[in-house]
């Protein structure tokens, strides 16, 4: 699985350093090389003796290790590896990561190198939730550092919650993942996710109860499986994947132009709770209570960008996907949905307040191609995404 790949183990100073131990031989077990990177204070926790032992190299410890620096200094070191793994992630290492800090040979060669970043935090769970971590965490993926972990579960400290190391087979998997070509690598695929606001006064907007997660879980499966993924949100309350390529936009006028901009793709999948409506000439200044009376808000139509993407006369991505959310008569407006918008596919939802599916973490969805409608099961988000993302796979031939 591994074979011939080189990765820099960061192991920093936290009680789950004994797993780098396992996870430097579970990496080589797949093939994997691995040079060691052990921080002072990881040093604490293992000794150098047993990581170099269990590596088969020495350990790298010092920014100003002479005889490292006259051999292969700390610039080249960071850059031989084809990946970058550090584990355990400490916070002091995250923040010195997310502030750009070079103060020793781990934040240095994390700042120095060319090469991707996998990180694997371990923490107390106050500290993981810290909002200075959560802070940092959103800055490093959003500078494109993959992160896997922490998994939920009782600590060493006593505390039960997020905040423990992932498994060594979890990491390892996790670094995999980085070196597998899926079935969609190659193909450019555009996602769109999240509710539109559309501004009534510079305070004040029009939104709906999109929360993002479906259009979210459906970019990350994609990634998973190789695809380039150029995913267009508009202010949703998760968090975007990562490994994709974010475009944040408010309006759905800003997301017709990021669409239009991210052609051509092999594929479109259209998520985004797009807001039908916006105010004609919103106010440039806060509207204030007056005498005269309520407020008489005009509106105008928004484009309709799955609608345009799908009879494009050039550059229509060769699948595109719809999403029907519907109250009633579900399957009823989606078929026709899918005819009047001219797209591929619908997937069709009951987000009637009963279902508890806008905003909730399941899905209940019906496919409907032009080979008729199929009906999955309900299930959670993320496996809806992921047997969506294989189904665009086959689509598109891969
Ligand atoms: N959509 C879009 N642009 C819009 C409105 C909707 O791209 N201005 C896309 C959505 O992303 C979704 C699909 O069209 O993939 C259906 O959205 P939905 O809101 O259910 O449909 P509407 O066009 O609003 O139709 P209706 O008002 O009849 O429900």
């Amino acid at each position: 699985m591994l074979a011939g790949k080189h990765i820099l183990l960061i192991i920093g100073g936290g009680i789950a350093a004994y797993k780098a131990l396992d996870l430097i031989r579970r990496l080589q077990d797949q093939g994997g090389r691995v040079t060691p990177v052990l921080t002072k204070a990881g040093e604490e926790f293992v000794t150098p003796l047993s990581v170099s032992a269990l590596a088969g190299c020495a350990v790298h410890r010092d920014l100003f290790d002479l005889t490292a620096e006259a051999d292969m200094g700390h610039i080249q070191l960071s850059r031989s590896a084809d990946l970058v793994v550090v584990a355990p992630a400490t916070a002091d290492l995250m923040a010195k990561m997310a502030q750009g800090l070079a103060n020793d040979l781990a934040s240095t060669l994390l700042l120095a190198t060319d090469t991707p970043v996998l990180l694997a935090p371990a923490m107390n769970v106050r500290m993981w939730e810290h909002p200075a971590t959560q802070r940092n965490l959103a800055r490093l993926i959003d500078d494109g550092i993959e992160v896997v972990g922490p998994n939920q579960g009782g600590m060493a400290c006593g505390e039960f919650g997020p905040g423990r190391l992932s498994e060594p087979e979890e990491i390892v998997a996790a670094v995999a993942a980085r070196f597998e070509k899926g079935p969609l690598a190659g193909k450019r695929i555009i996602v769109t996710s999240g509710p539109t606001h559309e501004p009534i006064d510079p305070v004040r907007y029009i939104a709906n109860r999109s929360s993002g997660a479906q259009g979210t879980a459906v970019a990350r499966a994609l990634r998973a499986l190789g695809a380039e993924v150029v995913f267009i949100t508009g202010p949703a309350t998760v968090r975007p994947p990562e490994g994709v390529e974010v475009v944040p936009v408010q309006t759905a006028r800003e997301m017709e132009a990021a669409v239009l901009a991210a052609l051509p793709a092999d594929a479109g999948v259209f998520a985004a709770a797009v807001a039908d409506w916006r105010v004609v000439s919103a106010a440039s200044q806060k509207m204030k209570k007056t005498k005269e009376g309520l407020p008489v808000l005009e509106f105008a139509e928004n484009p309709d960008i799955l609608k345009r993407v799908s009879t494009m006369k050039t550059n229509r991505p060769a699948l595109v996907v719809g999403f029907a959310a519907e109250t009633n008569n579900v399957l009823e407006y989606a078929s026709e949905k899918r005819l009047r918008k001219g797209c591929d596919w619908i997937v069709a939802n009951d987000v009637s307040p009963g279902t508890g599916i806008m905003g909730g973490g399941e899905n209940a969805v019906t496919l409907i191609s032009e080979d008729g409608a199929e009906t999955w099961p309900r299930m959670a988000k993320e496996a809806v995404a992921e047997r969506l993302a294989k189904r665009i796979a086959s689509a598109l031939d891969c």
